[in-house]
C-alpha cells in the first residue's frame, strides 16, 4: 500500500525519546524549553509549544479577546480544527470562499462579508502556499482587524524571502503526525505580540500567572493566582523530544517535499491528464500536502481504482459550512467555488518516505483508469 501520508522516524528522535524517558520527568520541562528556543531561533521571533495545533488556534483566538457575538472570516476549505477554535472561544466563524486557481481565502468574499462585529481573519494555508499575504494584511490594517495564520500545512514555506512565522500577526502552526515536522501532536504559536505571548504561555496551563518560567526551572507553583481562562494545552518533554530531532532534519523533509512536488507536476504534466494544478511555485512553499484538480467528473471512481490498486489518496477538505454545527452556529451560506472544487480535489499521497518509482506507478495507474473511460 502506497500511503497518503506517514511520519518519518530516524534513530535521532528515538534516541532523544529515550534520553527523555530516562530522566523520568515527562511533564513540560527543559526539553519544551530546548524545543521552544530552537523554533524561535528558527523563525526568528518567540514561538509557543503546545499539545495541538488546534489549542495553538484556540489559545490565539482567545488572546485577541474573541467574545460572543464576534466574528472570523475563514475559508469554509479548511480542516474542521480551524472551526471548532473559533467557535471555542463563543465567537461565529464566518465561512468565506475560495479562489479558484490556488484555493485559497477569496478577499472579495472577505471584503463582502465584513462588518462591524468582524474582529478578525483567518487566514488558512491550503497545502501550504499562502497566496498574496500582502493583499490580506493590507485589508485587515485597513479594517482594523486581527490576523491569526492557521500555518499547520505551512512549516517551511517562504513569502517574499520571508520564512512563514517569521513575520504576520499571530502564525500557528500543527506538528501532529503526518505534518512537515512532527512532535507526534503538538503545535505553536509564533507572534511579536507580547501581550499575546503572555496570555498564550499563561492559558496552556490552565491559566496559572507564570507558570510556564516556574516549570522550565524545574518548579512548580503551589501558591498562584489565575486572570483568565485557561486549559491543559501544554507540551510535554516527550513531545519535544520527537519535535527537536525533527527539526534537525527539517532541510532534509523540506527538501524532498519541494522535489517530490516538482517531480508530480512534471510526470503529470507528461501523462496527460484530466488535471488541472494548484497554482503556486514549489520553489517557496514547502507543500504539506499535494492536492489536483480531476476534471473530467471522474474524481470518486478514479479514488476507487487507485485504492483498489494499492494507493491512499484523500480528499481535503470536506468543506465546513455543510456541517449542521458550523450552520448552527454560523447560518447558510452558499460558496460555489468551494463547493465546485469539493468534487474535483483529490490529494495523492505525499511524505518523507515516498519514492520516484511510487510516484512513476501513481502516475501509471492514473493513466490506465483515465484510458478506459
Ligand atoms: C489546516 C489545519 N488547521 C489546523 C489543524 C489542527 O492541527 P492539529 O491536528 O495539530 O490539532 C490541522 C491539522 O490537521 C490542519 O490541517
Amino acid at each position: 500500500m502506497i500511503r497518503l501520508s506517514k511520519s518519518s522516524i530516524s534513530d535521532l528522535e528515538k534516541e532523544n525519546v529515550l534520553r527523555v524517558l530516562g530522566e523520568e520527568y515527562l511533564g513540560m520541562g527543559q526539553e519544551v524549553k530546548k524545543f521552544e528556543e530552537e523554533l524561535s531561533a528558527f523563525f526568528g521571533r518567540d514561538a509557543v509549544c503546545v499539545n495541538t495545533g488546534t489549542s495553538a488556534l484556540h489559545l490565539s483566538f482567545q488572546a485577541i479577546g474573541l467574545k460572543e457575538g464576534d466574528e472570523v472570516l475563514v475559508p469554509a476549505l479548511t480542516y474542521l480544527a480551524t472551526f471548532q477554535a473559533i467557535c471555542a472561544t463563543g465567537a461565529k466563524p464566518i465561512p468565506c470562499d475560495v479562489t479558484e486557481g490556488n484555493l485559497l481565502l477569496d478577499l472579495d468574499d472577505v471584503k463582502a462579508k465584513t462588518n462591524s462585529n468582524t474582529k478578525a481573519i483567518c487566514l488558512v494555508h491550503y497545502t501550504g502556499n499562502v497566496g498574496d499575504l500582502e493583499a490580506y494584511y493590507e485589508y485587515a490594517k485597513k479594517m482594523n482587524l486581527r490576523v491569526i495564520e492557521d500555518a499547520a500545512h505551512a512549516l517551511g514555506t517562504v513569502y517574499k524571502n520571508k520564512l512563514i512565522g517569521s513575520f504576520g500577526d499571530i502564525v500557528c502552526f500543527s506538528f501532529d503526525g503526518i505534518k512537515n515536522l512532527t512532535a507526534g501532536e503538538g503545535g505553536a504559536i509564533v507572534t511579536s505580540d507580547a501581550a499575546v505571548l503572555k496570555k498564550v504561555r499563561d492559558a496552556r496551563l490552565l491559566g496559572v500567572i507564570g507558570d510556564t518560567e516556574k516549570r522550565f526551572s524545574g518548579q512548580r507553583s503551589w501558591v498562584f493566582d489565575v486572570e483568565e481562562q485557561g486549559w491543559r494545552y501544554h507540551m510535554s518533554d516527550v513531545m519535544a523530544a520527537i519535535g527537536r530531532g525533527q527539526l534537525q532534519r527539517f532541510p532534509d523533509f523540506k527538501k524532498k517535499r519541494q522535489t517530490l512536488s516538482q517531480n508530480y507536476v512534471r510526470l503529470i504534466k507528461s501523462a496527460n491528464l484530466p488535471v488541472v494544478f494548484i497554482e503556486m511555485d514549489y520553489d517557496q512553499v514547502t507543500p504539506h500536502i499535494f492536492v489536483v484538480k480531476i476534471t473530467n467528473g471522474k474524481r470518486d471512481q478514479l479514488r476507487d481504482f487507485l485504492i483498489d490498486n494499492g494507493i491512499q489518496t484523500g480528499m481535503h477538505y470536506y468543506p465546513s459550512h455543510r456541517l449542521t454545527f458550523i450552520k448552527k452556529t454560523s447560518g447558510t451560506f452558499k460558496l460555489p467555488v468551494t463547493d465546485k472544487m469539493y468534487d474535483m480535489i483529490l490529494t495523492l499521497p505525499l511524505h518523507y518516505d515516498l519514492t520516484v518509482e511510487n510516484q512513476e506507478y501513481i502516475i501509471k495507474k492514473m493513466m490506465e483508469f483515465s484510458n478506459e473511460q
